[in-house]
């Protein structure tokens, strides 16, 4: 199969399930590529989960195309989604559409995903215009969750739901390919999902959307500061991790390590010959 487009992740509404990971560099990035995994977002994420930031709003643009850079190194067939840092389409339209370019022209990625704010619509609709496929993202948008009263559910009640569903009508109006639906009860996530003709990919927004997406640290059990509630953890790699270091250390320590097959040799006889001269 090919590199997957924007248009196939359209063509798959209500025919199959949409899967979606993020990556943040090159061994990740191949391995879930090589899993068949439709999307892979350089999320902002890597500001927690690699960078050990506490918050998404600390990377910018420098960091996230260095990161989207190894990833699209990596990637022959998941279609590879920017993610904006803070700022970087907040501040000045014109801005936002130099900015989404530069993860299409410096880092090959195959479009951008923007959160939801004030201005999304102005600012996503001059992304669109000029050429790039844009992935909406409302419900919890973790670089204003200080405006949305902190990392909690949106859309509890049915004013704030009515809201989302507004504002998920209003991208897929504009242009945009898919959604991601953040924090939202699984029954607004549904009624939206229904809603919309592009596809709605849900974290922590139930079973019904039409895709998942979930951080790939989180699910590989390699953060431990934090697990939300949303994350199924499909292997906890931190202790395993923790364990083949310290049987390194002591096999190091005990002169275990290398072993012969992990030395290379040399004849007696040039060691003679070097011992001679
Ligand atoms: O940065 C990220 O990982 C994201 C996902 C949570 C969708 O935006």
């Amino acid at each position: 199969m090919g590199k997957i487009t924007t248009q196939d992740i359209l063509s798959f509404k209500n025919k199959r399930k949409l899967t979606m990971l993020t990556a943040y560099d090159y061994p990740l990035a191949s391995l879930i590529d090589r899993a068949g995994i439709d999307m892979i977002l350089v999320g902002d994420s890597v500001a927690n989960v690699v960078l050990g930031l506490d918050s998404t709003t600390k990377v910018g643009m420098s960091e996230m195309l260095h990161h989207a850079k190894a990833v699209t190194r990596a990637v022959k067939q998941a279609l590879v989604i920017g993610d904006m840092p803070f700022e970087s389409y907040q501040l000045n339209p014109e801005e936002a559409v130099k900015n989404a370019r530069r993860f299409i022209d410096e880092a090959a990625c195959d479009c951008v995903k923007l959160e939801w704010f004030e201005k999304a619509l102005e600012v996503t609709e001059k992304i669109i215009k000029s050429g790039i496929a844009v992935m909406g993202h409302i419900g919890l948008t973790p670089q204003t969750a200080d405006k949305l009263g902190g990392f909690k559910v949106q859309g509890k009640e049915a004013a704030a739901a009515q809201k989302l569903i507004e504002q998920a009508l209003a991208l897929e109006k504009l242009g945009c390919f898919a959604i991601v639906l953040e924090c939202v009860p699984d029954k607004i996530a549904e009624i939206i999902t229904q809603k919309l003709k592009i596809p709605a990919i849900g974290i922590g927004a139930g079973v019904h959307c039409d895709g998942q997406v979930l951080v790939t640290h989180d699910m590989l059990g390699l953060f431990e500061r934090f697990t939300p509630k949303f994350v199924k953890k499909y292997i906890n790699l931190s202790p395993m991790i923790l364990e083949a270091v310290e049987a390194y250390k002591q096999e190091v320590l005990e002169g275990k390590f290398p072993a012969p097959e992990h030395t290379f040799s040399i004849n007696k006889a040039e060691v003679d010959k070097l011992n001679s001269a």
